[in-house]
């Protein structure tokens, strides 16, 4: 494909980046956005004063507009239903986190892939971070020979920007998710290095304080997944609101250790730099090799203003170039994207059963998908029917109208400059402006 990949994005918020995205690039233009904020609708027509540009409120006429692809940034809750209606419609999908929010959803949403062969590309941007991606590449070059355990942490302590992310709306998915629900930002490197599938979980919760809930959220402050991998491999996967922030990834194999700097140590590099100590071959312990230095992907060039160590931009980068036929498109599959997921979705059933074992459903499996076509299981009472599970183990909290009405109002105040702060942050990702 020689013309530009034409895409329209749903969600104008975090939507922003893949729409500076397509401003930017040369391979893709933005030709729709659909928000049905009102205000975020007229901030993107405002910042990008395009009129090749259809703006729409609602997603049933957006999603009929003329166009190759879409890219789905609304709530994390609700991806796989819109990702359903697009691929049946003709559309490739790039699905912002998280894939789905139920194993029914999960089920319908492989199914629709495999019949209509468009391409769906998950956003676990994480993956494309510099040491995240070069761990892949190391790995699969058989630098730390096979994979025996790893370490990762996504640890964002939310409360700062918690009403720059919820507004005050007391149903906000980021308010009636689970401890475990958000894990892909730390599993999902760990299965793009090593392309191991995920068999089986141990969950584990953190407490419920006042940390969480005097800003409204329902869930545990953090979660721990134990998670096997199918060739025994063990991954600790750590994310939520422990107090100080923490991206970190490490991988133990048979004959070395890889990973990145740490956050605590501001001259460690951080996601930017690798530390390596291998061996030529496992058992040659005098052969050791030290290495540290910051990778490089390429394309340094195109980096400058997209968040997340740049990562924002190879994801798309490679979903764009994948719809144009490149071999080297490195995107991440729905399989892949559900290997990322259900590690969380079944820790949290681990942890409602007392920290339980529990095994991973292999969705590849065609006849492993019967048993869960009508699992409605998940926290959204819009979704789950019969099943619904509490935010928590212990019951979901009863808080107070008065919290959310704070957290509104200490949104409305940072609405009043909307210049400055998390706001002029959000909108401005990926903009070179
Ligand atoms: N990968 C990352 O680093 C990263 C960072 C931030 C957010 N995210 C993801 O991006 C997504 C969006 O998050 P957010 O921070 O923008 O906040 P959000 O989820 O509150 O906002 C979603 C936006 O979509 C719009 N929207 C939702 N449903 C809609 C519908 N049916 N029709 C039209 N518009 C609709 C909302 O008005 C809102 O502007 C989530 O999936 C989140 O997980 C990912």
């Amino acid at each position: 494909m020689d013309k530009k990949v034409r895409i329209g994005v749903l969600g104008g918020y975090r939507g922003s980046s893949m729409i500076n995205y397509c401003e930017r690039a040369e391979n893709a233009q933005v030709v729709a956005i659909c928000d049905k904020n009102p205000e975020v609708l007229n901030t993107q027509k405002e910042n990008l004063k395009d009129d090749n540009i259809t703006f729409y409120d609602n997603f049933e006429d957006f999603i009929k507009h003329d166009m190759d692809a879409v890219v789905l940034a609304n709530y994390a809750n609700e991806h796989a239903p819109f990702a359903i209606k697009a691929l049946k419609r003709g559309l490739h999908v790039f699905s912002e986190v998280l894939p789905c929010q139920t194993m029914k959803e999960a089920v319908e949403l492989i199914e629709t892939v495999e019949e209509t062969g468009y391409i769906y590309a998950y956003g676990e941007n994480y993956c494309y971070m510099p040491a995240p991606y070069e761990m892949k590449k190391l790995y699969r070059d058989g630098k730390i020979g096979e994979f025996e355990y790893g370490e990762c942490e996504y640890i964002h302590n939310g409360e700062p920007i918690w009403p720059s992310i919820t507004y005050g709306e007391k149903d906000h998915w980021r308010n009636n998710m689970y401890s475990t629900f958000y894990c892909t930002h730390s599993i999902g490197p760990m299965i793009h290095m090593t392309g191991l599938r995920p068999v089986s979980v141990i969950g584990f919760e953190g407490t419920q304080n006042e940390r969480k809930l005097r800003v409204g959220a329902k869930s545990g402050l953090f979660a721990v997944e134990m998670v096997t991998l199918e060739n025994g491999g063990i991954v600790k996967s750590i994310h939520g609101w422990l107090y100080k922030d923490s991206i970190w990834y490490s991988a133990y194999g048979s004959k070395g250790r890889m990973e990145c700097g740490r956050e605590a140590d501001k001259n460690s590099g951080h996601i930017y730099k690798m530390y390596i100590d291998s061996d030529e071959y496992s058992g040659g312990y005098d052969t050791a090799k030290y290495e540290t230095y910051e990778p490089k992907h390429g394309m340094e060039d195109k980096l400058d203003g997209f968040g997340h160590g740049g990562s924002d931009f190879y994801s798309m980068y490679h979903f764009i170039e994948k719809i144009r036929g490149n071999s080297e498109a490195d995107t991440i599959d729905v399989y892949e994207a559900l290997d990322m997921f259900l590690p969380g979705m079944f820790a949290y059933r681990s942890i409602l059963k007392g920290n339980t074992p529990m095994e991973i459903p292999n969705l590849r499996d065609k006849k492993e998908r019967d048993k869960w076509r009508n699992d409605t299981a998940c926290t959204d009472p819009k979704v789950a029917g019969d099943m619904l599970l509490p935010t928590f183990s212990k019951g979901t909290p009863d808080i107070d109208d008065g919290v959310y009405a704070y957290v509104k109002k200490m949104w409305d105040e940072e609405c009043k400059n909307k210049d400055s702060g998390y706001i002029a942050a959000a909108f401005s990702q990926g903009s070179k402006k």
